[in-house]
């Protein structure tokens, strides 16, 4: 997989997911234009290790709730790389700016997560668009589970705002498939070194646990380097004929044999507002609507662990009592 001579546009590429992303385009030699937010040191950290693969880029500072900023962002791009050839739209509000339930949500906060998201994607396919050739590759990374089952109820302005960006995805898809380019989401589970570690250390270290004890059947959560390499293979040349998708969780592929073939559900890959809905062990595998069964693997604790208070853990965490996240710092 090579993108040499490709140009690539990673929002909130500066850290967690978007940077694995950034570092995975750079190491298969793309030109990588790293967006960041209000975090430069850790945007101009992702540039450097760019370099370091070889690669080159620049940084671009954009607000994707805001209408301008995204326009000016893509005229950098413009200015700096003449044309695109990858979009990824990844970057995503701290959660203190939308997290709240649906019958106290502001109509500030709902239209923040909106903006930032199906705005922010509608505004910016159109503007890549306008950048690209035959064979423009775009990806959403969003969060499907979240608008499903409304079960994680502060979460419902993004949850909503994750669903209406995986929509646009299949619309898109089909506007620009005559041109060749393609539009797909990439819907990670649980991830770590990402905004997981501003919830604290008791979170981080509940997460790693809960799916170390069986609740991904690869046993580990997800990574940003995950994420980038499912990322990297949608904007393969050979990806030409994946078009309007959002493949299963990587794990997916590590599955026991009997999941294999089926999507997925959150269920096994991990996620908090799953909590309240522990799976049976009589439902059966692919049954339409059922969620799926895992087996354990070897050694492992009877099946399904217990799910940890995810919800309340980071609704009581320090990142979410006060009106300003801590800055999150990721090595
Ligand atoms: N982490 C997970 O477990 C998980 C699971 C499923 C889906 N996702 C999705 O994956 C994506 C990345 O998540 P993450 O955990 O890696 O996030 P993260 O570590 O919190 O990073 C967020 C990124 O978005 C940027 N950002 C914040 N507010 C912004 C704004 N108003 N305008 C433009 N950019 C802004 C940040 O820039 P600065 O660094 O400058 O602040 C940063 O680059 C998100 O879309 C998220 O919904 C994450």
């Amino acid at each position: 997989m090579s993108f040499k001579g490709k140009h690539a546009l990673v929002t909130g590429g500066s850290r967690g997911i978007g940077r694995g992303i950034a570092l995975k385009l750079a190491e298969s030699g793309a030109r990588v234009a790293v967006h960041y937010y209000a975090n430069e040191g850790a945007a101009k950290d992702t540039l450097e290790r760019v370099r370091k693969h070889g690669a080159d880029g620049f940084l671009v500072q954009a607000d994707v709730s805001r209408v301008d900023d995204v326009r000016r962002m893509f005229g950098e791009v413009k200015q700096r790389f003449g044309t695109l050839d990858v979009f990824v739209a990844n970057a995503r509000p701290e959660a203190a700016k939308f997290y709240q339930k649906p019958m106290e949500i502001t109509l500030e906060a709902w239209d923040h997560a909106m903006d930032s998201q199906a705005k922010a994607f509608l505004v910016g396919v159109r503007e890549a668009a306008g950048l690209m050739g035959q064979g423009g590759r775009i990806v959403a990374i969003t969060y499907a589970p979240g608008g499903q089952r409304g079960t994680w109820q502060p979460w419902v302005a993004m949850g909503s705002a994750k669903a209406a960006l995986e929509s646009l995805v299949r619309y898109f898809a089909v506007a620009l498939a005559p041109r060749g380019i393609t539009v797909n989401s990439v819907s990670p589970g649980l991830t770590d070194d990402s905004v997981l570690q501003s919830f604290g250390d008791a979170a981080v270290d509940i997460a790693r646990k809960w799916h170390g004890s069986g609740w991904t059947p690869m046993g580990r959560m997800g990574t940003p380097a995950d994420i980038g390499n499912a990322v990297a293979m949608l904007c393969s040349p050979e990806a030409s004929w994946i078009t309007g998708q959002r493949p299963p969780h990587p794990p997916a592929f590590g599955a026991p044999r009997e999941t294999r073939g089926a999507p997925l559900c959150h269920a096994q890959t991990g996620g908090p507002e799953m909590a309240p809905h522990t799976p049976r062990r009589s439902e059966p595998p692919g049954k339409p609507g059922a969620l799926l069964c895992v087996t354990p693997r070897p050694g492992a604790p009877k099946w399904p662990p217990k799910p940890p208070p995810f919800e309340s853990l980071v609704t009581a965490s320090p990142a979410m009592s006060g009106p300003k996240l801590p800055r999150p710092v990721n090595p």
